[in-house]
């Protein structure tokens, strides 16, 4: 059983009726409402779509479809879920021996990866000349490309799955590796001409990988990362995990960073308890698999607004662990590999030995602009999550402490109920309340199918700012075409990026004209690179080749907006 069928049951039931068969709902506008089954309340802020086939609270976070709810409700596995669901509506599943099927399917596809390793690491050192220059030109070592699995993916669209193919793997498994894409011709390798990162899971597993890029002229995203499959999930795996788990247990503590180059970088400069969580902020899952070696975090993420925000809402998460977290603070436009190439490593002990916790760099956090009035509330909405008392009410001292708020003060501030909603709209905000338009355009895509092709052929996923939203716009080229219900996409993405999407969902389409949006984004985007480049050729001159790529970007720019133009130029 896959994913299709799922997609095909949720097509065929109606949201509103299976969940009416556990809790009354009631009529409200497009929507239907009802008392949220998952917290305790009073007033109604549990929400059904019937249009979207999703629900949502308002209260508590609680979202996702029809087979989500049952499995949440009755607190049984997804797979359970979809059979009741397929019974209440009278819909026949294919026969399968499901379970059977899947645990060799699990093997199957680990093998698969497992050879696509080797098939790019012997490319990388057979034909892989020009990657080769690009980690020589970043300082990656010899020792580090082999000790984490290098590897380079072809400019071809048949290299892998020929090479899988001829090492006994089955046709019938390539698509669901989520190494390939496909079209009416077939299946062609997703990955091509790219650096090849493997990701590992803690036992040493590949499960999948990070295309980079080698230069900033070739199509789609900087980085291509494998989509979730049966043996993947994001927001699990943590990246170096695999080899440094035993250095992070033996010193007692972790670096975490946000990219790939980030954790080689601190690895190869000494810092060898160090772990990426690539590109969101630490999730739930990842802290727990590092609770196994560790419970002190140091979050080091990059000094940027999306860092900043991250950082925050990963150290949330750690002390709801019951963990010791320390953010450690890099400078504006910094990330951890700059910062050690620039300072060396002596500075970056320094910032470490002054990271600062959670309460004391909230305090001190100003780029975000949140009152500390927001900030002390968000603050005690963490500690409610805090299991032990004493570990509740030392967090809650130092937050007294940190803010000169009296400790009674914020023990009865605690007991009040708008700090639950502050919590809810700094959350917000942390997840960032930014970039409007890349929203949108998400929104409108997620409505329309054939405007997700035509914008597909317009841009790529690197021209968002946001990673989220990155992200969703990746999952919505993906899979266009493939899942036909919008609440199916639960099932291919991780459960922040599904909170995302279904907020989205639920946003009111508003008139506007699809152009203007996808111009914003373009702008935006435009005047960061030119922004970009103005700062290098200030540093080194105006090189004639970058100066015509600067030229034309202008022109770009003013052609897109000729009113706004001369504000940027000068
Ligand atoms: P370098 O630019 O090579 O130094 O990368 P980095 O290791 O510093 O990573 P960065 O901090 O730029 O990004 C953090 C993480 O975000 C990466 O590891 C990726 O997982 C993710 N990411 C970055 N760019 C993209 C993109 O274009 N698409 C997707 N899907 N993810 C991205
Ligand atoms: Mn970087």
């Amino acid at each position: 059983m896959d994913i299709k069928v799922v997609d095909d049951l949720l097509s065929q039931v109606n949201i509103v009726n299976v969940i009416e068969r556990y809790i009354p709902l009631t009529k409200a506008g497009s929507n239907y409402k009802a008392l949220c089954p998952f917290h305790d309340e009073k007033t109604p802020s549990f929400s059904v779509s019937e249009k979207l086939q999703i629900f949502k609270c308002f209260g508590c976070d609680a979202k996702g479809n029809a087979v989500s709810f049952v499995r949440d409700y009755e607190k049984i596995s997804f797979w359970e879920a979809v059979r009741k669901v397929a019974d209440m509506a009278g819909y026949i599943l294919p026969e399968s021996n499901y379970d059977k099927q899947k645990k060799s399917k699990f093997d199957l596809i680990y093998q698969a990866y497992k050879l696509a390793k080797d098939y790019f690491a012997k490319n990388l050192n057979e034909y892989g000349d020009q990657a080769q220059k690009y980690l020589d030109e970043r300082g990656i070592t010899k020792e580090i490309r082999e000790k984490f699995g290098f590897g380079y993916a072809m400019n071809s669209y048949g290299g892998l799955s020929n090479y899988l193919l001829k090492h006994d793997i089955k046709p019938e498994i390539l698509p669901e590796t989520g190494l390939f894409g496909s079209n009416e011709r077939g299946i062609y390798d997703l990955f091509r001409d790219r650096l090849m990162i493997p990701i590992h899971s803690s036992s040493g597993k590949v499960v999948a990988f990070g295309g980079r890029k080698l230069d900033e002229s070739q199509p789609g995203g900087k980085y291509i990362n494998s989509p979730t499959t049966v043996i993947y999930t994001k927001g699990r795996e943590l990246f170096g995990l695999n080899v440094t788990k035993y250095d992070i247990s033996k010193r007692d503590h972790v670096l975490v960073s946000e990219g790939y180059l980030d954790m080689l970088r601190l690895y190869e400069q000494g810092f060898i308890n160090t772990v990426a969580s690539l590109g969101t902020a630490l999730t739930s899952e990842q802290i727990s698999l590092l609770g196994r070696y560790t419970q002190n975090v140091y979050i080091m993420y990059d000094g940027d607004e999306a860092g900043i925000r991250a950082a925050l809402k990963g150290a949330a998460e750690v002390t709801r662990h019951g963990f010791q977290c320390r953010i450690v603070a890099l400078p504006l436009g910094e990330d951890p590999d700059s910062y050690l190439l620039n300072n060396g490593k002596e500075a970056l002990q320094k910032l470490i030995d002054n990271a600062m916790t959670l309460q004391e760099y909230f305090k001190e956090e100003k780029i975000l602009g949140l009152s500390t009035n927001k900030k002390v509330n968000f603050l005690i909405d963490v500690a409610r999550d805090i299991a032990g008392d004493i570990d509740r009410s030392l967090f809650l001292k130092g937050v007294s402490e940190t803010f000169e708020v009296s400790y009674p003060a914020i023990i009865s501030r605690s007991k009040n109920k708008i700090i639950f909603q502050d919590y809810n709209v700094t959350l917000d905000y942390l997840n960032s309340n930014k970039y409007p338009e890349e929203r949108l355009l998400l929104k409108l895509m997620m409505e329309d199918k054939e405007l997700v092709e035509k914008i597909g052929e317009d841009i790529d996923a690197s021209w968002f700012f946001e990673a989220e939203y990155r992200e969703i716009f990746e999952v919505l080229i993906e899979h266009n075409g493939k899942l036909n219900q919008v609440s199916s996409y639960q099932m291919v993405v991780s459960p922040e990026v599904w909170a995302r999407m279904s907020e989205i969902m639920l946003m009111k389409t508003p008139q506007v004209e699809i152009e203007k949006i996808v111009r914003d984004v373009k702008l935006r985007k435009y005047r960061q690179d030119l922004a970009a480049m103005d700062k290098i050729i200030q540093a080194k001159g105006q090189q004639s080749e970058l100066f015509e790529k600067y030229e034309e970007l202008k022109k770009k720019v003013r052609e897109l907006d000729p009113r706004g133009a001369q504000k940027l130029l000068y």
